[in-house]
């Protein structure tokens, strides 16, 4: 167990250092948001785009999301972490927030705040607000909370 959560953290180490990203995907993945949702994610860096990605293609293939709500869970999958866009960590809060779970930055919170100045729906503003939720008692969001701790 602690090492499989080790292997994890280098791995995520190495996605810092070496991000790999599919403009052609990203632009795909992006192509239905709105130009100001749009230019939003775009302020993403590569690394973040990558696990946007990554977490976006995950529920896409996942039959499990009843069709109703993949829509939504797929905007999840490239919105979620946008307050990331407006307050970046040092190394050293980045390091705090691996090992200790705790933002600095409040990502989740920041997030919601942009997607309501947004006039994004109040359910996408709210799942963003919860995505680090560890209480939630919503199946589809603690399957996307799955993906998004792990890829
Ligand atoms: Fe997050
Ligand atoms: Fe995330």
């Amino acid at each position: 167990m602690m090492f499989k959560a080790l292997k994890y953290r280098l791995w995520q180490v190495k996605q810092e250092l070496k991000p790999r990203l599919c403009e052609k995907a990203w632009e795909n993945a992006t192509a239905n948001l709105s130009p100001e949702l749009k230019a939003a994610v775009e302020k993403h860096n590569i690394t973040e785009k990558a696990h946007l990605l990554r977490v976006y293609e995950a529920i896409a293939k996942d039959s499990t999301f009843e069709e109703s709500c993949k829509g939504l869970y797929l905007k999840l999958a490239l919105v979620h972490d946008i307050g990331k866009t407006e307050m970046r960590l040092c190394l050293f809060f980045k390091v705090v927030k691996a090992f200790f779970n705790y933002d600095f930055a409040k990502h989740d919170i920041r997030g919601a705040k942009i997607l309501r100045d947004l006039g994004c729906s109040e359910e996408l503003a709210f799942l963003v607000e919860n995505h680090h939720n560890k209480n939630t008692k919503n199946e589809a969001l603690a399957k996307f909370q799955y993906y998004d701790n792990t890829l």
